[in-house]
């Protein structure tokens, strides 16, 4: 099976983690966030992935090569300009069969797959489109269904009052190759707004998922899915690594302090005496947490070194990133690649500093 992801949007709203870094690639836990995706279209049986770029496709050829290690063949499409979802769809035209999946590449799920190709099949669809319940739909595709399945109506970022279901578009797709009919070549189409639409009527069926699923594109969105990854909420190859005890950490880390599961301590990781990791924390590789600090709910990636009496709460410090000693950086807080905090400040209420700014001794208070 073939499946096409799209990864061309910008993940502005996760920045400074996608200043450096392109969406796709954002370290999640202990693997590439796409890693999730690929390994979850493994499951279903999917052995060939388009992902479809526009931002920094480099990067993400770089960090995930041909695909081998899912045992995928991995191809790469850049397009010229942003084409939208499905003008970026189009644009991949050569290589589609005549049946494959469509992802959004920023949604962390178990979405059970095989059941939707299975109801694609059967109903004779020409799109079907998985379906997950949220709180807010505001932010999604809302949709309301007909009881034999079929799309009755699609509306895209619904206003207030427009919310009467709490079923929404989950942003990943059984289509049949005829739907590029439909697409006009070389332009910005998006296949929410024009094609969906156009499809009902004509074989655009849903397959509500009671699956775990998750936008992982602001900062708050990220915490809660490295959470729920540590947590086992959702089906991933961490839940195996990290078994009942919610707790991976490496024999090469020198942890002088305490730890409280669920964690995941990476190797060369130095706690030192009286510092408390946990629960709900991420210490990637080479991470130093200085003595009496504290660091919950928050993900600490590659080489961040944190100071003494340091308090660290709902969180994410980017890779190399520095904080001096007594420091709080709390509150949704996010610190970009190399930022470094001088001693004594308060980093709060979802601030988020630049890649490698520097923040000098005491003073700060956002
Ligand atoms: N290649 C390419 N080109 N990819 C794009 C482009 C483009 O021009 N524009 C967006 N994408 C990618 C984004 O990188 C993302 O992975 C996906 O398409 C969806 O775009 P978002 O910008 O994240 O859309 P959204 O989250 O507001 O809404 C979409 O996802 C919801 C589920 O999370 C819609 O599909 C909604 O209907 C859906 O409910
Ligand atoms: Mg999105």
């Amino acid at each position: 099976m073939q499946a096409v992801i799209l990864v061309g949007g910008e993940g502005t709203r996760l920045r400074p983690l996608t200043s450096t870094v392109p969406k796709p690639v954002v370290p999640l836990v202990d693997r590439p966030f796409i890693a999730y995706m690929l390994e979850w279209l493994s499951r279903h049986g999917v052995d060939d992935v388009i992902m479809s770029c526009g931002f920094l496709a480099t990067a993400v050829r770089n960090v995930l090569g041909d695909g081998s290690s899912y045992g995928i063949r991995l191809r790469f499409v850049e397009e010229p300009d942003p084409r939208g979802t499905a003008g970026a769809l189009k644009y991949a035209e050569e290589l589609l069969d005549e049946r494959f999946l469509m992802l959004n590449g920023d949604v962390l799920t178990d979405i059970d797959l095989s059941g939707q190709i299975a109801q694609h099949e059967r109903t004779g669809a020409v799109g079907t489109l998985a379906l997950v319940p949220v709180d807010d739909p505001s932010a999604y595709g809302l949709v309301r269904l007909e009881e034999d399945r079929s799309v009755r109506e699609f509306v895209e970022k619904p206003a207030a009052d427009q919310i009467d279901t709490n079923l929404i578009s989950a942003g990943a797709y059984v289509l049949e190759r005829s739907i590029l009919d439909l697409i006009p070549p070389g332009e910005n189409v998006s296949i929410e707004r024009q094609i969906w639409p156009r499809l009902i009527g004509h074989g655009l069926y849903a397959f509500p998922d009671d699956a775990y699923w998750l936008d992982i594109g602001t900062p708050q969105r990220y915490l809660q899915g490295t959470f729920d990854i540590i947590e086992g909420k959702v089906d991933t190859a961490v839940r195996e690594r990290l078994g009942a005890g919610y707790l991976s950490v490496d024999p090469g880390a020198d942890m002088g302090g305490r730890v409280v599961p669920p964690a995941v301590v990476e190797s060369r990781v130095t706690v030192a005496a009286g510092a408390q990791v946990g629960p709900l924390v991420v210490l990637g590789t080479g991470v130093r947490v200085g003595e009496g600090s504290t660091v919950e709910r928050s993900v600490v990636l590659q080489g961040a070194e944190i100071g003494s009496r340091c308090v660290l709460r709902d969180c994410i410090v980017a890779a190399g990133a520095r904080i001096g000693d007594g420091t709080h950086v709390t509150g949704g807080a996010v610190l970009g690649e190399g930022a470094t905090i001088g001693a004594d400040n308060v980093v709060t209420r979802g601030a988020r500093i630049s890649p490698g700014v520097e923040i000098p001794d005491g003073g700060l208070r956002f």
